[in-house]
């Protein structure tokens, strides 16, 4: 098992290594990206793994939560203000577009953006322009925009919180982030790469005691890989030499984890969830390559194609 590290994401799962390889690509490009993977994936890693791959390296790489602005200040923050265009406006201030310029806009929770703002967002995405608030010019700025989102953008347009014209209009280029469960041997992986990191920051050398590296396969993940760093943290300072991860019991396996090219479902799993989860642990196992997928499965392309569209 080798440390394959790409940026600043460390992992060498099938799953891992096809993020790589569209990351590779779509670097090299100026088009807009969307990261669609649960929390704690790592989205915003990749996001700035992409800026770090291509010609905007050395440009700014600014992230905006747009769940976390009120919806009435999210249009000054975006697009700035001119002096006076509102009261308290005393003075001309930029907005993230314009702090971004020349490097990377990530914009995180997307679908949390209030539905007027998402027009005003397409409409820059489509002329490359926008206006301060209470400005007469249109401002001109040269910015790649990711956005990213922890849930299924098809999902969020049928819930009425994602515009479809722009969820068309960001899907130029979408990448799923697959969930910690389906990236196997990647959980050791990183453990030992949170561990490594920890024991250099403090100068010792603790180490893993053989059955948690055992138990990492055992348990979902749900909170993906920020649940498995804050693990590590917590028995690095708690442990002395040897880190014992509180790994939580074994539950309900509706949902299978993916260890040494194997899934494992609890008896009783319902025919359609265990079916949903063999084709997505194929379809990762064969880096995104669908044809080969649905000949593994013994399906059409055809048919692979409507499930996905489907999940
Ligand atoms: N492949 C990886 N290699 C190393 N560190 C990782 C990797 N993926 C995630 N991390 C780390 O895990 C944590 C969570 O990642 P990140 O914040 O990018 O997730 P996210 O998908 O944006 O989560 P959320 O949806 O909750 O915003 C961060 O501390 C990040 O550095
Ligand atoms: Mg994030």
């Amino acid at each position: 098992m080798s440390a394959i590290r790409f940026g600043l994401l460390c992992g060498s799962s099938p799953a891992m290594l096809s993020l790589y390889r569209q990351i590779e690509r779509v670097a090299m490009t100026d088009a807009t990206v969307v990261l669609e993977g649960e929390s704690g994936t790592g989205k915003e890693l990749i996001a700035q793994s992409i800026q770090l791959s291509g010609q905007r390296s050395d440009k700014p790489f600014v992230a905006v939560n747009c769940g976390a602005i009120p919806a009435h200040l999210i249009e000054a923050t975006l697009f700035g203000h001119e002096k006076g265009s509102f009261t308290g406006a005393m003075r001309q201030q930029i907005g993230y577009f314009e702090y971004a310029s020349g490097g990377t806009l990530f914009l995180d929770e997307i679908t949390e953006m209030p539905p007027d703002m998402q027009v005003k967002l397409l409409r820059v995405l489509e002329c490359g322009n926008f206006h301060r608030v209470g400005g007469s010019e249109p401002v001109q700025v040269d910015v790649r925009l990711i956005a990213a989102t922890n849930r299924s953008l098809n999902d969020a347009v049928q819930a009425g919180s994602l515009r479809q014209d722009l969820m068309y209009r960001l899907a130029v280029f979408p990448i799923f982030v697959p969930p910690l469960r389906m990236r196997d041997n990647d959980r050791e992986l990183l453990a030992k790469h949170f561990l490594d990191e920890l024991n250099q920051e403090a100068g010792t050398s603790k180490r893993f005691s053989r059955q948690t590296m055992d138990q990492l396969g055992r348990h979902r993940w749900p909170g993906n890989v920020r649940e498995l760093k804050n693990l590590v943290h917590r028995a690095f300072i708690l442990s002395a030499d040897i880190l014992t991860l509180e790994i939580p019991p074994v539950g309900d396996k509706k949902i299978p984890t993916v260890v040494d090219g194997m899934l494992d479902f609890t008896i009783g799993t319902a025919l359609a969830d265990a079916q949903k989860e063999i084709i997505l642990a194929t379809l990762h196992h064969h880096r995104g390559n669908k044809r080969l997928t649905a000949e593994t499965l013994g399906i059409s392309l055809k048919t692979l194609y409507n499930r996905l569209k489907v999940y």
